[in-house]
């Protein structure tokens, strides 16, 4: 463990894991070798972050836009995200993780929306918490947020007059959860591709060159270094 002992890590970190079908390619694989490889670092950096001590880790698993690759990769995806959940569930007790799911999940296969329900149900009196976002979109997500916020104003149980930021938070998949201080995006793309857009208003993101599946703990502990060296203010002096 190379983290300085001053570094503590930040409470909440969010990961978009790109560069999975890049890393696939660069071996002549199929895309979906690059997403079994891309599962298991997240099961090393969600480990990892358990021994610093970081309270939530959000992960981009599944966006809204995915739906357009081809059926092989999406089921490929679909089926890694299965046998994770299985195995959490049947190391529920041991592991004590809390799971979240971020997203639309009626799209999701009815076997693959009882795991996450399961999931969700068994794991809430936990503390670590895991939340995948699955079917996901920042957009989407503020939109249904709008329009459950307009429906309980149309039938009277909230005066729009009333609605803060906070409030309105409540409204949205993260309700409860602190926004994120991280955000970390391997692959070296720079985009934010429709990540928690309400959330990240003052995350401070890193960009890192390295394709996810050869993420390691080294760069996690470089990416909460880099984080530490940027001086936070939220807008003020
Ligand atoms: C982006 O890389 C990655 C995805 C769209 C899928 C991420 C899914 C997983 C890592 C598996 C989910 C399962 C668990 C247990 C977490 P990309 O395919 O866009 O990569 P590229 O930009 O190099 O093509």
């Amino acid at each position: 463990m190379a983290l300085p002992e001053q570094l503590s890590p930040p409470r909440h970190i969010a990961i978009i894991m790109d560069g999975n079908g890049r890393w696939a390619k660069q071996r002549g694989l199929p895309r979906t070798a690059g997403h079994a490889a891309g599962a298991e670092a997240f099961r090393r950096i969600a480990n990892y972050c358990r021994t610093l001590g970081v309270e939530y880790l959000t992960v981009y698993a599944f966006s809204t836009e995915n739906w357009k690759r081809s059926a092989e990769e999406v089921a490929g995806i679909m089926k890694l995200l299965r046998r994770y959940l299985e195995e959490a569930l049947r190391d529920m007790e041991k592991n004590r993780v809390r799971f979240r799911f971020f997203g639309d999940l009626s799209r999701l296969s009815p076997e693959l929306q009882t795991l996450c329900h399961d999931a969700e149900n068994r794991s809430e009196d936990y503390d670590v918490q895991v939340n995948f976002c699955l079917n996901y979109g920042g957009r989407d997500e503020i939109v249904r947020a709008a329009r459950a916020f307009a429906a309980d104003a149309a039938a009277g149980r909230i005066n729009p007059e009333t609605l803060t930021e906070e409030s309105f938070s409540g409204y949205l998949y993260s309700a409860g959860v602190p926004d994120p201080e991280l955000i970390i995006r391997p692959s070296g793309e720079q985009r934010i591709s429709n990540f928690l857009l309400w959330q990240s208003a003052y995350s401070e993101y890193v960009f890192m060159n390295v394709l996810w599946p050869d993420f390691t703990s080294a760069h996690l502990d470089e990416a909460i270094a880099e984080y530490h060296r940027r001086n936070r203010r939220f807008g003020g002096t």
